[in-house]
């Protein structure tokens, strides 16, 4: 049975501040069920020590000069052992994994996510001297980049695979910080780990790993030209041979109206009379309207530009005019959510606005809404769309990254065929966003047409298994 070392800054129930976990607190439980030998690396994060029982320890390490714990815990849910960092970096540390209360990133994050990569390397190569080696070290986004670095320094390699998740966060420190980490000298180079003359942690994953993957196939083209590629458009280029793009899945134990304990009423395509159970409770709790007769728009997610505010904001008082009404869940960007906020206080009956991260409420509002807005800027894959296609909620989306990939478009060729299953649109402006918008309005005032793309949407498979295959070609195959 080959061995896999899969790290993540985050893995979803234990930690998750956005998809990553969800990817992180999936996949690897896919690919034990597969046939992998697991184990799941973590940073002990107070919030982590705080919900599990008492873990076992593994080993008592030293890791350059560091000492720390290597403590083991299940992922609940499933069968993987998860083996966790346990550091006062990480475990005397409340709050977000990344950042101060006041969205600072942690002053010390470059120490922190190496001793991460150092552990994990370590572990890879036999250096830590634990009795379990990898065959395969599967890292993940910026925290994990010099893992995949290191064990080039080692005779004893893994097979590694880097996935990007996204490149907009790259990991940059200036080269002081390089200097006071003692990396090795040749590390400092543009062919490594340096970046216009920072210290870039993400290359380290781009340069050296075996394959670089990223989370949808329209992703892995978008990033190897400009602007999509962030400046690392020639690097990934010359990795083509090696960069795979591989469609994200959802984990259908956690995501589905049928059985979803966050709800209160449960539905699929043969009801769907009941999904508007769901709309008329969630109305009713946040003060709206309890009205059938008009949209219930909805949107879930980090409060970014990424995620195409500034298409949306403008737009507030004509998407209310339809009629319509929309409900808002997330965090982010203080002009973003004071925006947001005084709009909502002016329509009460109509719109509303919840600042949080509230994952209950985030399944209530996929079940409750019609139609749920994702019109980002740009989208390495996105999941909140396929949790709207498996809960009947049609999404408008912008035809970027894995959002072109999974959404069909309702076009008159795609609803006549029976394939439409959401809006796209195309242009980054207000405008095209509107005009899909008012597609998805008009086709919901057509009952029976609404009907039918909620089924086709319903029935899409985006679950894990043919995904995870793709995964373990990839460990199979030679370094
Ligand atoms: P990203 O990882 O870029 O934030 P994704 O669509 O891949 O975007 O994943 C976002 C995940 O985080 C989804 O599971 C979504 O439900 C969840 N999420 C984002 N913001 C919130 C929030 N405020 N409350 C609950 N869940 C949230
Ligand atoms: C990132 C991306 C998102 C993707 C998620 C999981 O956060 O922004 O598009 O779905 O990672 O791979």
């Amino acid at each position: 049975m080959s061995r896999l070392l899969f790290v993540a800054s985050e893995a979803f129930p234990l930690i998750k501040t956005g998809g990553l976990a969800d990817i992180a607190g999936t996949l690897p439980e896919v690919l034990r069920q597969q046939g992998m030998d697991v184990r799941l690396l973590l940073p002990a994060y107070r919030h982590i020590l705080d919900t599990i029982d008492s873990p076992a320890t593994v080993a008592e390490l030293d890791i350059a000069g560091t000492p720390l714990r290597l403590l083991a815990t299940q992922l609940p849910g499933t069968q993987v052992e998860t083996w966790l960092l346990d550091h006062p970096w990480f475990s005397q540390r409340p709050g977000n994994p990344y950042h101060d209360a006041g969205g600072q990133s942690w002053p010390d994050n470059a120490d922190r996510f190496m001793l991460l990569s150092r552990l994990a390397a370590a572990i890879s190569t036999g250096d830590a001297g634990l009795a379990w080696r990898p065959d395969v070290l599967h890292c993940n986004d910026w925290h994990t980049g010099p893992a995949v670095a290191l064990t080039h320094l080692s005779e004893q390699r893994p097979l590694t695979v880097f996935t990007i998740h996204s490149l907009a966060h790259m990991g940059l420190f200036d080269r002081a910080t390089f200097e006071r980490l003692h990396l090795p000298g040749h590390f400092w180079h543009d062919s490594a780990l340096e970046f216009y003359n920072q210290f870039s942690f993400i290359k380290g994953g781009l340069v050296y790993a075996d394959y670089v993957t990223t989370v949808s196939p329209n992703y892995a083209h978008e990033i190897c030209e400009a602007p999509g590629g962030m400046g690392l458009e020639g690097l990934l280029q010359s990795r083509r041979e090696r960069l795979v793009g591989i469609l994200n899945g959802i984990d259908h134990r956690v995501w589905n109206p049928a059985s979803d304990p966050c709800l209160e009423h449960h539905y699929d395509a043969a009801r769907l009379a009941d999904k508007a159970l769901n709309k008329a409770a969630l109305q009713r709790s946040l003060g709206l309207a309890v009205a059938d007769d008009r949209p219930l728009l909805g949107i879930v997610g980090r409060l970014v530009e990424q995620k195409g505010l500034e298409l949306v904001l403008p737009m507030l008082g004509e998407m209310l005019a339809q009629p319509a009404q929309l409900v808002v869940l997330g965090t982010g960007e203080r002009r973003y959510e004071e925006y947001l906020q005084h709009v909502a206080g002016a329509h009460p009956d109509a719109m509303s606005v919840i600042l949080a991260y509230d994952e209950t409420m985030a399944h209530r509002i996929e079940a409750a809404a019609d139609i749920f807005l994702m019109p980002s800027l740009f989208e390495p894959c996105g999941l909140n769309q396929l949790y709207s296609l498996r809960y009947g909620t049609l999404p408008v989306v912008r035809a970027v990254g894995g959002l072109a990939d999974t959404v069909v478009d309702a076009t008159p060729q795609a609803l006549a065929e029976g394939t439409a299953t959401g809006f796209v649109f195309g242009p980054p402006h207000s405008g095209a966003f509107m005009e899909a918008l008012q597609r998805a309005i008009a086709l919901w005032r057509d009952r029976d047409s609404w009907r039918r793309v909620q089924a086709t949407a319903m029935a899409q498979d985006f679950s894990w298994q043919r995904s995870a295959a793709r995964y373990m070609e990839l460990y199979s195959s030679a370094h």
